[in-house]
């Protein structure tokens, strides 16, 4: 099987608002795919629409090689899916939860245990035979990204995994995820705000913003776009002088002011930096900062859409 995930002028509309507009793509078997976008994008809509769990408006996929539309228990029993509110029974304890999602996947006694040893560094092993509904979020996370593996999924749909864990757990999480990725083969579809996250993590990546795809490809093609290197200037008083001081500089693409921050993307930041800091002096700007960074996808963000990516902590 060639593509785990085919999506052709996917769409979804609610009322007036177009949640998700003419989405095409293809994830390789194998495959670590990141969905990147705000708050709103139609990320959640993408996977729900997946997973089956939302009818699409139109358009066509296939998840594991099954259609979506016409094949639903197929592609039910092909996935795991961990959505952004984990649907939990809190009167179940940990344990519970995962044994009914073992047997639901058919599993015998034996080799649920055997999995719930070895999804151990996710749970909180102290905490499995409480109930549930004590657990702290991140605890809920986790235990509900540990039930969406019971079965060995062949592809796994995590939307935001690590949204409100602490940088522990999401190391955690991070590592499962890779250890999936690199052990089974398993193919896996996450959605992000966190670019580093993307950029760790992910073979490819697409951009989503209001619903539509804006750009696709490795976290590296993608930094490119942009160049290889981003200075960022902070200045004491008007940006705009600054920001024209270093467009004259030569090697400089492409120069954005944000705030009192002014940021020029760059071939080569080692060479610019100090025919920058030269310009500046003779301009008469007083910076209170000078850096250069290797491109982020926040800078590739940026550069697409002219908004920086909000992550609300
Ligand atoms: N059930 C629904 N009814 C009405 N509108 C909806 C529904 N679900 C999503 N939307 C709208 O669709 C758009 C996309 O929402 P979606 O949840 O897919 O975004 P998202 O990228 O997952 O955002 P976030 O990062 O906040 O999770 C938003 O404008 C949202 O208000
Ligand atoms: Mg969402």
């Amino acid at each position: 099987m060639a593509s785990a995930i085919s999506v052709h002028g996917l769409r979804r509309t609610y009322g007036e608002v177009v949640a998700v507009d003419s989405l095409d793509l293809e994830v390789a078997d194998g495959e670590v795919y990141g969905f990147l976008g705000p708050n709103g994008a139609g990320k959640s809509t993408a996977v729900r629409m997946l997973c089956t769990l939302a009818s699409m408006t139109s358009g066509t996929a296939s998840v594991a090689g099954y259609d979506v539309a016409t094949q639903g228990d197929r592609v039910r029993l092909s996935i795991g899916v961990a959505l952004q509110e984990a649907a939990l029974d809190g009167k179940l304890t940990g344990r519970e939860t995962l044994i009914l999602q073992g047997r639901y996947y058919g599993l015998e006694r034996k080799s649920i245990a055997a999995r719930i040893e070895e999804l151990a560094p996710l749970l909180e092993m102290d905490a499995i035979d409480r109930r549930v509904s004590t657990y702290s979020g991140g605890m809920k996370r986790r235990l509900d990204l540990a039930a969406a593996l019971m079965h060995n999924p062949r592809v796994l749909f995590l939307d935001e995994p690590t949204t409100g864990l602490d940088p522990i757990s999401r190391a955690t999480v991070w590592e499962q995820i890779r250890r999936l990725n690199r052990e089974l083969g398993m193919t896996i579809f996450l959605t992000t705000q966190y670019l580093e996250e993307a950029d760790v993590l992910t073979h490819r990546v697409g951009i989503l913003n209001r619903g539509r795809l804006v750009a696709e490809g490795t976290p590296d093609d993608l930094k490119r776009t942009v160049g290889s290197d981003v200075v960022v200037v902070r200045v004491v008083g008007n940006p705009e002088v600054a920001a024209g001081a270093i467009g004259q500089v030569p090697g400089i693409d492409n120069v954005e002011i944000y705030e009192n921050e002014v940021s020029a993307a760059t071939g080569d930041g080692a060479s610019v930096i100090s025919p920058v800091a030269v310009a500046l002096a003779a301009a008469g700007v007083e910076v209170s900062d000078l850096s250069i960074h290797p491109t982020t996808l926040d800078d590739v963000f940026l550069e697409l859409t002219g908004a920086r990516i909000e992550v609300e902590e």
